[in-house]
């Protein structure tokens, strides 16, 4: 039967499983190593998932009306998959962004016809970005308090505290994965943004088996702005989530469902998103490739030897192509 596809909602999620046999041979590894693909999302990322579900969801609440703008602050791909469903669905869309995120990332949205905005760009978020220190929760509290409480008609999305974002993960990321290993899984790694990948799909493989270890990723301390480096080569959309204070963590991350925080620097991460490239031909992002890298030394340690690793590759590598990690 054929299968014509009428809206971009319907072609999110079902990404496929890839296990990396060309790397896995030439790193001798003795476990699997399989990388869930989410540049097959119709917008190249796993966030297509949740701006989908994060629009629905707020449809079916009444927050989001025929007329209004949709606003998000993102580092690129939320607001990517966020411009294209306002698109297909046909609302306004206006994105506040990181100034440090690659150009194709503004030049996407602006292709789906949103506004974006830098970060720095905006007086009220400048400001507390420097007071701060850069922090992002902190800036998101004075966008929406200093600039969109003084306007109508606005659904603002806040992925970073939108209960909908992990669990569109509970809902569709985990069952992908333990349906398409047949449940043959025992160690999840997933990068942490907002957590909202790590703790729903994290909650969700643990449902079905509590023995599923679950590793979150954080960038490593040379990849995290400092005094004596203030402006390190980051791994985009990546943020700590321990050794930092409880109330700059994202609500949308568990800090009760990992089992081992794991650290990576932005250049272990390029290393291995380039031979993921160069052995098995994927291109895929920096943090996929932080989530190699981290999953690589797993499945290095004796005990974990013929497990099953899953790794969740977030986005395209097509979209770093002006950065130091293709460029
Ligand atoms: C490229 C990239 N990788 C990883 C993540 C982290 O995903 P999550 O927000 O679900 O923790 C993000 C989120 O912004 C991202 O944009």
């Amino acid at each position: 039967m054929g299968k014509i596809n009428k809206s971009i909602a319907e072609l999110v999620g079902r990404t496929p499983l890839l296990e990396l046999v060309n790397y896995e041979k030439k790193h001798d590894l003795k476990a699997r190593l399989l990388v869930k693909l989410e540049y097959f999302n119709p917008n190249q990322s796993v966030k297509d998932r949740i701006a989908l579900a994060m629009v629905e969801d707020a449809e079916k609440k009444g927050l989001l009306k025929p007329g209004y703008t949709i606003v998000e602050t993102t580092s690129g791909n939320t607001g990517i998959g966020l411009a294209a469903i306002a698109a297909a669905k046909g609302y306004k869309f206006r994105v506040y962004i990181q100034d440090n995120v690659s150009k194709e990332r503004f030049q996407v949205i602006q292709a789906f016809g949103g506004e974006t905005i830098k970060l720095s760009e905006e007086p009220a978020i400048a400001k507390v970005l420097e007071e701060t220190n850069g922090d992002f929760v902190a800036a998101i509290d004075a966008l929406r308090k200093e600039v969109l409480s003084k306007e109508k008609d606005i659904f603002f999305v806040d992925q970073v505290s939108n209960p909908a974002n992990p669990a569109i993960h509970e809902a569709t990321t985990g069952p992908e994965i333990w349906e398409d290993t047949d449940g043959k899984v025992d160690i999840l790694v997933a990068n942490v943004g907002t957590g909202g990948t790590v703790s729903g799909t994290g909650k969700f493989l643990k449902s079905k088996n509590p023995d599923i270890k679950v590793v979150a990723l954080q960038p490593g301390p040379n990849s995290l702005p400092s005094e004596a480096n203030p402006e390190p080569e980051e791994i985009t959309g990546v943020h700590p989530f321990e050794g930092i204070p409880k109330e700059r963590v994202p609500a949308t991350m568990n800090l009760d469902i990992y089992d081992e925080k794991f650290e990576v620097e932005t250049v272990e991460a390029y290393t291995a998103a380039r031979e993921a490239a160069k052995n098995d031909g994927i291109l895929v992002g920096t943090s996929s490739g932080a989530a190699i890298y981290a999953a690589t030394q797993i499945a290095k340690r004796p005990e974990n030897e013929s497990k099953t690793i899953v790794a969740v590759l977030p986005d395209t590598g097509l979209r770093y192509l002006s950065t130091p990690l293709f460029g």
